[in-house]
């Protein structure tokens, strides 16, 4: 009989892990586009030095992040930014993600790339990323690779001290009302986008944000954000005609005969479950959106509602639950319709196992993180960002077993995106790309040519505890 409960409860889980998330793979084998539309200098210092960036100990003291940079040359930086996103992705990377069976692209965005959200006497961002975001999604689009819209950068700064929040500083204002109220109207603007252009349709996902301040006490009003995000993403579907599982749209395919007509319907509806400041920052989205619109060529705002494509509900994503500490939110409440989960894992910073190799396997041979989401509704599961980097010299003879037991170990969820699909090889970056790099840890052999594979499927076997 317990035998029985057990096994039964055992299927109940199985399915819940394998549940299919609309226009994801299965399985996820993907790579971050890191770099490409937020830069981080550490990533490729020669051509950051080559284009006016400088490096230093403390990232607030130089110009070391996209802020500084377009503070400090308003005149060039679009210029010099548009030869940046040109050359980082180009559709030479895309043909090696294709021979690498990559079948899922995370991209990393910062707010200011909706460029009417930026208060220009106060922010400095380079413009025309938009544009390259389009060009970049129509070449992934056609290589039939899912992309996950990562709002990496956040409005007022999300994490301090950091490059890969845009500007670096200790002055932390996301958390506020305002800035999650600008984060809002970029998550409308990008679910219209990725269901109105054409270029966008391989867009399956869009995560709320990346990696907030671990302490919850330090993120008030996270949660009440996650609930916000939610509603804003699933009624912008419901204006362009999109089901949601348990809501009927208000709009009447006759009467709406645009993208802006039919938001502002929804933004006007009481009836229906989004909150006001959802529905306010719905009505701020539509003249942003019908510039956004115009930049990338694209009719929706006056297209008529009858042409638009149908498509399917994007998933929406957030770190999961156990990123924080110290009583957060949980986002598996805030779900309507298809989410998905992301966690980050780096042993290199320290903190998670003991810096050596036995430490390394033992800690990710017997990884518990799946489960421990799972139990608080936190699945499906990705490992969105991770790498090879380690605390000590690894040889590559280790740097093989590292890769394949992290993605036994990922793979038992719905998937991994490696950190970064690529770094800079130069005299000044040393070496960086061996540990950093997928295509150069392919180039390596430390990655199997075939995603899905391992060089030794029981990797893990001496290291699983019984
Ligand atoms: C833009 O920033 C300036 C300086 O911080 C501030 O005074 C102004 O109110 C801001 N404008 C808007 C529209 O928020």
């Amino acid at each position: 009989m317990l035998a029985t409960l057990a096994y039964f409860s055992f299927l109940a889980a199985s399915v819940a892990l394998a549940r299919a998330l609309p226009g994801l793979p299965d399985k996820i084998y993907g790579v971050n586009l890191g770099s490409w539309l937020v830069l981080e200098a550490w990533m490729l210092p020669a051509e950051w030095i080559a284009m006016g960036g400088q490096q230093c100990n403390d990232c607030s003291q130089c110009i070391a992040t996209e802020f500084a940079f377009a503070q400090a040359y308003p005149d060039t930086v679009d210029e010099k930014f548009k030869t940046h996103w040109e050359t980082w992705f180009a559709q030479s990377d895309v043909d090696d993600l294709v021979s690498a069976g990559i079948n899922t692209v995370r991209i990393p965005l910062g707010y200011w790339i909706v460029e009417p959200l930026v208060n220009r006497t106060s922010e400095f961002y380079p413009r025309g990323g938009i544009v390259e975001l389009q060009r970049g999604l129509k070449q992934l689009k056609k290589a039939g690779i899912a992309a996950i819209l990562d709002h990496h950068a956040l409005p007022g700064v999300a994490s301090p001290g950091q490059m890969f929040a845009g500007r670096c500083t200790n002055d932390v204002e996301f958390y506020t009302p305002y800035n999650y109220h600008r984060a809002l109207i970029w998550t409308a603007v990008m679910t219209a986008l990725s269901h109105l252009d054409p270029d966008f349709g391989t867009v399956a996902a869009i995560e709320a944000m990346n990696e907030p301040i671990m302490d919850a006490n330090q993120t008030p009003g996270l949660g009440g954000f996650q609930v916000n995000f939610v509603q804003t993403v699933r009624a912008v579907e419901l204006a362009l005609g999109i089901p949601v599982s348990g809501m009927s749209s208000p709009v009447s395919r006759r009467g709406a005969s645009t993208a802006a007509d039919a938001i502002s319907q929804v933004a006007a509806s009481t009836s229906m479950k989004f909150n006001e400041e959802v529905r306010q920052a719905l009505v701020e989205s539509i003249p942003i959106l019908a510039s956004v619109l115009q930049q990338l060529n694209v009719a929706g705002s006056t297209a008529n509602l009858k042409s638009w494509p149908k498509r399917q509900s994007l998933v929406t994503t957030f770190m999961d639950i156990n990123w924080q500490f110290n009583n957060p939110a949980n986002p598996a409440d805030a779900a309507i319709g298809p989410q998905g989960y992301d966690n980050h894992l780096y042993y290199s910073f320290g903190g998670v196992a003991d810096a050596n190799e036995n430490a390394y396997l033992t800690s990710v041979c017997n990884l518990n993180r799946i489960q421990s989401d799972a139990a608080l509704g936190n699945t499906p599961l990705w490992f969105g960002e991770w790498g090879l980097p380690t605390q000590f010299s690894a040889s590559d003879e280790f740097l093989f077993k590292w890769a394949d037991a992290q993605k036994f170990s990922y793979s038992k969820g719905a998937g991994w995106i490696f950190w970064n699909f690529k770094v800079e090889k130069s005299a000044l970056a040393g070496d960086l790309a061996r540990q950093w790099s997928y295509m150069e840890g392919l180039r390596l052999g430390f990655f199997t040519q075939d995603p899905s594979k391992l060089h030794d499927p029981n990797v893990c076997a001496p290291y699983i505890s019984a």
